[in-house]
């Protein structure tokens, strides 16, 4: 497929850009002429992923930057002002799984590690880029939640995660209104499954290394009420960011779109009538 190139001459940084859904996202914006900077503390997969778009043509550079140190997330920003003269996208996509246990296993530690990546890690990159993109005079950014964020998914044993995702969705929607003024649009795109380094601790075949995602079959959407979550090529995700970031999506501010290819909606809702004539859930 061809596309319109969408982010000429945009700039953005892109946190946890070095594997999944960041590195697929930071290939994509770049294919779509933006300079982009990969934030992430796998300095290896960072640099894997700029060699990979230099590869292509494209433009990037890489910082070691861990979301949950301000002044690392301060200085990312200011390194895209530096080196490519300003800033008008901030993806904040950075996260972990964090521990799958119940309720009374989890202790302070653990819950607070996952809430100072996966949320405050996100506030932090939108904290830091609003001056910068107003600076440019506009801009957009976009968070990355999950499915399981939006719909509570029980006995998944992610209760702290799920909660980090709720949280981001509507913070994300909040500073929407907050920066509007600014012309900053804020947009969250919350993920169903992706084949990333991030699943395996979900059980879920992951990819061997984040510079070689396993190709995946060709799919259908499925029927309603079919088996199997469906797991996608996490390019099937970063489009939803590239589009939340162009002018494709100019009138579109505040919202959290889901992209699990109808996962929740012919897995776990098929259940519902099942359950409501008594009939087997097999
Ligand atoms: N994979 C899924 O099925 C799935 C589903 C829903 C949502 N998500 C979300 O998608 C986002 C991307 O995850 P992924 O699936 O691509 O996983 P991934 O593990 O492949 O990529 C996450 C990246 O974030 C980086 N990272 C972790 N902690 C960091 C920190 N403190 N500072 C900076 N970078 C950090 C990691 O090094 C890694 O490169 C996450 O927010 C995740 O919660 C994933």
């Amino acid at each position: 497929m061809t596309h319109a190139h969408l982010l000429e001459g945009r700039v953005a940084v892109i946190t946890g850009g070095a594997s999944g859904l960041g590195r697929a996202t930071a290939e994509l914006f770049a294919e779509h002429g933006a300079k982009v900077v990969v934030a992430d503390v796998h300095d290896q997969r960072g640099a894997e992923t700029v060699q990979a778009i230099e590869k292509r043509g494209g433009g990037a550079t890489y910082l070691h930057t861990n979301v949950a140190v301000a002044d690392e997330v301060r200085a990312v920003v200011q390194m895209a002002e530096d080196t490519y003269g300003k800033l008008d996208i901030m993806v904040a996509n950075a996260g972990i799984a964090g521990p799958q246990k119940h309720l009374e296993d989890v202790d302070d530690d653990e819950m607070r590690l996952v809430f100072d990546v996966n949320f405050l890690g996100i506030w932090r990159a939108f904290k830091y880029a609003a001056p910068a993109i107003r600076r440019a005079g506009g801009g957009s950014m976009t968070s990355t939640s999950a499915v399981s964020g939006v719909y509570t998914m029980g006995g998944i044993k992610r209760g702290v995660y799920t909660a980090t995702k709720r949280a981001t969705n509507v913070m994300t929607s909040y500073f929407a209104t907050e920066l509007a003024p600014d012309r900053i649009r804020v947009n969250c795109v919350a993920p169903g499954g992706m084949s990333t380094n991030i699943t395996e601790n979900y059980g879920i075949p992951q990819a061997a290394s984040a510079a070689a995602p396993p190709p995946l079959p060709t799919r259908k959407l499925r029927e309603f009420g079919t088996a199997n979550y469906p797991i996608c090529d996490p390019l099937e995700v970063a489009q939803v960011h590239l589009f939340l970031n162009s002018d494709l999506a100019s009138f579109v501010n505040g919202e959290v779109i889901v992209a699990d290819g109808g996962g929740f909606s012919t897995t776990v809702a098929a259940f519902f009538p099942q359950a409501l004539t008594g009939e087997s859930q097999q």
